[in-house]
């Protein structure tokens, strides 16, 4: 485990920046070329509910650093179950950790996804480095396309394995922008397309969160029978406004949420 919180997330970014390209050129327009100079509303990681490798696994990396549970979230559709940590640290990124809830997924795709998480070393799931350590098991195309039939997000997770999915903007925290439409025109101007799912902008000011995303990048995976260019991560956008009390609303918008893990659709 980590003892710097802040190393953990410089190495986070790192990692997400060599197949996210495009979150380094619009972290330019957002007005910084260093990374400190954005503040960073949340990340997400993603996994499995296998007990090796579950949502806990995962969070205690984050316990470790001080942060505790926050809400969590049921995606009925998608399989999945979320909690978000937080840190009483306001300029520290909340962190959203999602599991795909195998029993409510097919034999077959238990039967892969159970191949390629028994391939994890135990020793790496407690390692300083597993956040970002990305898979530790090998696939062949076939494998990614039975997945991916049925689960954008277990095929996602076995060609990319343990990484951020997203970094996420906090739009309050900008200096040069106000508004999160300000913030996709400008990347639409630039020529970055947007993830257009359930509306550019996901939320309204009245459940207190605005999001939108871009379209994750692409980038070559290798597979035990070739390389392949697959949507790697995407870049997201959060503004946040006011509960009654004043404070800035912490949480996460369920249906929203649900829209931004399309970003990451095979198109
Ligand atoms: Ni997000």
């Amino acid at each position: 485990m980590h003892t710097d919180v802040k190393e953990l997330f410089n190495q986070l970014w790192a990692n997400y920046l060599e197949v996210t390209p495009s979150a380094k050129k619009i972290h330019a327009i957002l007005g910084s070329s260093q990374q400190d100079d954005v503040i960073n509303d949340h990340i997400a990681l993603r996994t499995f509910n296998i007990e090796k490798v579950g949502l806990d696994k995962l969070a205690a990396h984050l316990l470790a650093l001080g942060y505790t549970e926050g809400g969590e979230y049921h995606f009925e559709a998608k399989k999945l179950y979320a909690k978000h940590f937080e840190h009483k640290d306001p300029t520290l990124p909340k962190v959203f950790i999602s599991e795909l809830l195998l029993e409510k997924c097919s034999e077959k795709l238990q039967s892969i996804v159970r191949t390629l998480v028994d391939q994890i070393p135990e020793e790496a799931i407690t390692a300083d480095n597993f956040l970002y350590s990305g898979r530790h098991w090998t696939i062949d195309q076939q494998s990614y396309e039975t997945l991916l039939a049925e689960s954008e997000y277990a095929a996602w997770m076995s060609v990319w394995g343990y990484r951020a999915n997203h970094f996420t903007v906090s739009v309050n925290a900008l200096k040069n922008y106000e508004t999160l439409e300000s913030v996709n025109q400008a990347l639409k101007d630039a020529g970055f397309p947007l993830n257009t799912s359930g509306g550019e902008i996901k939320g309204t000011p009245e459940v207190l969160l605005e999001q939108s995303s871009t379209l994750a990048d692409e980038a070559p995976v290798q597979f035990t029978d070739g390389t392949r260019n697959i949507p790697s991560c995407f870049y997201e956008f959060a503004r946040r406004y006011p509960m009654a009390n004043g404070q800035l609303y912490g949480g996460f918008v369920a249906a929203s949420a649900d829209k931004i893990f399309e970003s990451t659709n095979v198109r």
